[in-house]
């Protein structure tokens, strides 16, 4: 895709790296600009971030398989959903169950444009244009409410999303915000990168990304459990995330992924 792209909308500062636009490159994605791929292409000097990228999206695509087929969820509110992109969660739940709903948060205009045209024939699927730090802004929005009955199990998705929320902004708290919206058989699904393996590779990647608006905080496995807190984890817990359910054989190194994942369901 062009520089000179007409799809931006007004205001975005292409001159600025945006963590979805560079996401969004390392899916070999057309959504993106020259500062986007020149500090993603340094992040690949230092971590496998295509690879990771993919891992995740394949994560994303099992758990969200799951939850319709084992847990029968069908609605699903995608926070940090990126720009739209192969396989979106509306495109894995409602080839599954076609009543599938779900509504997208980002905080990413150009994420949000391309997620509004992209949903313009569906009617059971909608972007937001929100920060995921306030739920109740999310949770409260006209968008969410149309499509999202939280008298019925719903799922939360924060994946690759959470990482983007720094401790002083109070991760655990947002997480617990979102959960005391859900009934029981809700669930909450979380991707988020991890130091636990690669430290100082993680701290290099982490350094480029404060030339964004996202910095990255990286967590440990423990942490990252601690943010299902009233969530019973299901088999087989938090882990590393091509150990989560595979779908077919193991990469070389999962650790590789920097990333770990879980799916939880909430009981009460
Ligand atoms: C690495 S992408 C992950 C996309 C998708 N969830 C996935 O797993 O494939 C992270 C996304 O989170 C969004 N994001 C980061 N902080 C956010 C915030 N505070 N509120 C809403 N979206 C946010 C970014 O704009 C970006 O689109």
């Amino acid at each position: 895709m062009s520089d000179d792209a007409t799809w931006v909308p007004a205001g975005v500062d292409t001159d600025q790296p945006s963590v979805a636009r560079m996401y969004d490159y390392f899916l070999g994605g057309g959504h993106n600009f020259a500062a986007d791929r020149h500090l993603a292409d340094k992040v690949l000097e230092v971590i496998p971030a295509k690879d990771i990228a993919r891992i995740n999206r394949s994560f994303l695509r099992r758990a969200v398989r799951y939850l319709i087929n084992e847990a029968g969820i069908r609605q699903f509110l995608d926070l940090g959903s990126g720009i739209p992109t192969v396989g979106n969660v509306h495109e894995i739940a409602q080839h599954e169950n076609p009543d599938c709903t779900i509504v997208y948060v980002d905080n990413d205009p150009v994420a949000v444009a391309h997620g509004e045209l992209m949903l313009q024939q569906n009617a059971n699927a909608t972007t937001i244009l929100a920060d995921l730090r306030h739920p109740k802004t999310v949770l409260g929005h006209d968008e969410t409410l149309r499509l999202i009955d939280f008298r019925e199990p719903t799922a939360v998705l924060m994946c690759a999303a959470l990482h983007f929320v720094r401790d002083e902004e109070g991760p655990a708290d947002i997480v617990a915000a979102y959960r005391d919206a859900l009934c029981p058989d809700s669930a909450l699904v979380m991707s988020h990168a991890t130091h636990d393996d690669y430290p100082e590779d993680l701290a290099r990647a982490a350094e480029l990304y404060k030339d964004t608006k996202n910095p990255v905080t990286a967590r440990a496995r423990e942490q990252i459990i601690e943010f299902f807190a009233g969530f019973d984890l299901m088999p087989p817990g938090v882990v590393l995330l091509p150990l989560w359910r595979p779908d077919f054989g193991e990469i070389a190194d999962p650790r590789r992924s920097l990333c770990y994942g879980g799916v939880g369901i909430k009981t009460i």
